[in-house]
């Protein structure tokens, strides 16, 4: 039961007012990665996530938002869109230049990664978290707390020196104050509004047996496939007729590549315990008939 995930589902009530709805936190996030390979050569790539869920790309060449759904744009208006498009292009080409100014002194060394995370969190009766972190070369390097850069432990006397160059410039803090506190959850809650119906659908799953590699002489992997269902959330273990199999080992639920998931549990027994033993899957799509197949 431990396994049963937070389902995208519980944030909403259907047709309900999203708002009112919001029963567990869900985040948007725009995720930057940036590749400094030396001096002349840098790239940026951009994308929009509503949890594990990619809604958005950057096009970088023309300097676009692209839209993955049809829902993508939640109750923005295209006014609206085209400004934070300005301004990411804006931001794009501003954040290459800086950083290549600033290289040498700050002592970032090519070739070098900056990854960013800036976006917000909503809670059902909390006001909504927000944060941007930055990370070099894979490691925290500082954040953006009330209005202001502080470097993270990890980051050392770079991200100091990093934090007191761009703490001068205070129109950055607020705009990125603006953009994670005020239209994020804002854009985050017409998203879900727009979304519902593709956020709240049901997909069945389909299970299948298999046995895998012998653990050992004498014994048997059985191998309990469970795919194409949607939302996340799902429930599966080996059986003994009413009784779990606490053996049952639990895969990581993993991405289909058209939205639904995919888990594997296993069970290693000794060949005399097979016969009865059974795969049973619960899931919300299936309305309480459970999915139970016979080894
Ligand atoms: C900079 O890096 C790019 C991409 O790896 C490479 O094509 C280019 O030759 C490099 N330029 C210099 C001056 O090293
Ligand atoms: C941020 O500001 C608030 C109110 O001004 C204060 O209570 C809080 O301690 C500050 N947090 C940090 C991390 O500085
Ligand atoms: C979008 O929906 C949210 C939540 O209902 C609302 O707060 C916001 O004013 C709406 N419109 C825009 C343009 O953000």
């Amino acid at each position: 039961m431990l396994f049963l995930q937070l389902p995208l589902l519980a944030v909403l009530l259907p047709g309900g007012d999203s708002e009112e709805a919001i029963q567990e936190p869900i985040s948007f996030q725009l995720i930057q990665i940036s590749s400094f390979a030396n001096q002349t050569w840098a790239q940026n790539q951009g994308s929009g996530w509503l949890d594990e869920l990619q809604t958005h790309s950057w096009e970088s060449e023309l300097g676009s938002i692209i839209f993955l759904h049809t829902w993508s744009k939640g109750n923005f208006s295209d006014e609206e869109l085209m400004d934070l498009e300005l301004l990411f292009r804006v931001y794009f080409i501003g954040f290459i230049r800086e950083v290549q100014d600033h290289a040498s002194a700050l002592k970032l060394e090519y070739p070098f990664t900056l990854q960013v995370s800036l976006g917000c969190e909503l809670h059902s009766r909390e006001t909504p978290k927000s944060f941007f972190h930055v990370a070099y070369q894979g490691s925290d390097f500082l954040s953006f707390q009330n209005m202001s850069w502080v470097p993270s432990p990890e980051g050392g006397s770079r991200a100091q020196n990093v934090c007191n160059l761009i703490n001068q410039y205070q129109g950055i803090q607020e705009t990125v104050h603006g953009l994670i506190r005020n239209t994020c959850p804002r854009f985050v809650l017409g998203l879900l509004d727009a979304g519902k119906m593709y956020l709240q659908r049901q997909e069945k799953p389909e299970a299948w047996l298999s046995s895998g590699p012998s653990p050992g002489p004498g014994r048997l992997l059985l191998v309990c496939h469970v795919s194409g269902f949607y939302p996340k959330s799902v429930w599966t273990m080996w059986m003994q007729g009413e009784q779990e199999q606490h053996g049952t080992q639990r895969g990581d639920v993993l991405p289909n590549a058209d939205g639904t998931w995919y888990l594997r549990v296993t069970l290693d027994v000794a060949a005399g315990e097979v016969p009865g033993l059974s795969c049973r899957v619960k899931h919300s799509s299936l309305g309480g008939q459970d999915i139970i197949l016979y080894w």
